[in-house]
């Protein structure tokens, strides 16, 4: 069956009208953007349905361990940094990492009398998405193969960075390449997570604060800027994840041992709703916690919940930990209620710090966006920050509840 123009139509609507009604598309500019630009032009040999669903990403490339390194990102990602990012007519703007079709939404939103560039460290990526964007009629975005570490100075300086792939920092040239009031969408990582980050720049100040941020997977930044973290095995199906600036140690064999006795239970009485909120608060309001994770193995032979096989926030106290999970429970907003699993000699201490941590934010910060999140590049200073805080190799990134 050959598909005509109106078929394509058609998926493309309601491709504009789920993310709409999942609350994503929130602004005329980026539905009519997502409206004109064809998104199966940029991923040949994907199945259309697949190109239009709102959740899948496209076209991955693998490396040699089967990680991946590229993917056209998926259009519910792409609504939220294009909305973040407040893109309007005759800007120029920088998206760092490439598949040709954000570019071509970038195009479509800056119109003729703006300018997109779009940069990619992988000469594959780079020629996918050239040939997408001459498929699609999108020939006037510039399209560079470079380690987006270091900008692309020769078409700065920029309105807005729109960075689409999972970076620890920020370095000197994106800020440097930035228009003086421009916005920088980023997905950053930091103990252990990556959120998000839409931060807007004031002119007489070299501080980037965010004015919202939200959850978000990418594949990791690869060049110079790449980082790793560790992760120290408990078990050969359990870890610790910690970022690779922490200095936390663990008493593995402990832990070991705990992680084989009998868990204890406790529950918190508040509604489990906004786990990523939560998650945040937990990494960023007290004591450094690493995040746990599982292999599946793990969670079917009953050795940690099936919370943990996405990672999650534990507090480690010696030769004891405890995280949290969830259970059915009517009578929360949310339907279900946040506790708190704990393993070790000291159970019930470290399950009842956990459970002041949680009830704490859920009377006090249970809503999106409550953290205050800034960050300070090397040439600010830095010194009189209180809170959580971590030094990173350009800048200081903190993260405030107050
Ligand atoms: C999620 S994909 C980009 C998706 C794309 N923006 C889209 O619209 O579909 C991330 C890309 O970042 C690229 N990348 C990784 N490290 C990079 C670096 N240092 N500089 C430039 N690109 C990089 C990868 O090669 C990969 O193609």
């Amino acid at each position: 069956m050959t598909l005509q123009v109106d078929d394509f139509t058609t998926l493309r609507q309601a491709m504009v009208t789920a993310l709409r009604d999942e609350g994503l598309i929130t602004t005329e500019a980026v539905a009519a953007a997502m409206m004109a630009v064809p998104r199966h032009d940029f991923a040949p040999g994907e199945l259309l349905e697949k190109v239009y669903q709102t959740n899948t990403t496209l076209v991955p490339k693998i490396d040699a361990q089967g990680r991946q390194t590229s993917v056209v990102s998926a259009s519910h990602i792409q609504a939220i940094q294009l909305e973040q990012a407040d893109v309007r007519p005759g800007m120029n703007v920088l998206e760092i990492g490439s598949g040709g079709y954000n570019a071509a939404l970038i195009a479509e939103m800056v119109g003729p009398t703006g300018s997109a560039t779009t940069v990619d460290i992988d000469a594959d990526v780079i020629d996918r998405a050239r040939a997408g964007l001459q498929r699609a009629g999108y020939e006037q975005v510039n399209v560079i193969l470079a380690d987006a570490e270091h900008g692309v100075s020769q078409y700065a300086p920029f309105d807005r960075i729109i960075v689409t792939v999972g970076a620890w920092d920020i370095p000197p040239a994106w800020l440097d390449q930035l228009t003086p009031d421009g916005r920088i969408v980023v997905p950053l990582r930091f103990a252990g997570i990556t959120r998000l980050i839409a931060f807007a720049r004031t002119p007489d100040d070299h501080v980037l604060t965010a004015d919202n941020y939200r959850l978000g997977k990418f594949v990791p930044m690869q060049g110079d800027g790449a980082a790793d973290e560790q992760l120290i095995a408990v078990t050969p199906d359990v870890g610790l994840r910690v970022d690779q600036s922490s200095d936390l140690t663990f008493d593995v064999p402990a832990l070991r041992k705990a992680l084989h006795t009998a868990p204890v239970e406790s529950w918190s009485g508040t509604p489990f709703d906004m786990p990523d909120e939560l998650e945040l608060y937990l990494l960023t309001s007290g004591p450094e916690l690493p995040m746990l994770h599982a292999a599946q193995e793990a969670v079917d032979q009953g050795v940690v919940n099936r919370t943990v096989r996405l990672g999650t926030p534990a507090l480690v106290r010696g030769d004891t930990f405890a995280y949290r999970i969830k259970r059915e429970n009517p009578d929360t907003v949310s339907g279900y209620e946040t506790g708190v699993i704990a393993h070790g000699p000291q159970a019930d201490q470290v399950a009842s710090e956990l459970l002041d941590m949680i009830r704490t934010w859920a009377g006090r910060y249970f809503r999106r966006n409550a953290a205050r999140i800034t960050y300070h590049p090397n040439t600010a200073d830095a010194s009189g920050l209180t809170g959580w805080h971590t030094t990173k190799r350009h800048g200081v990134l903190a993260v405030n509840w107050s």
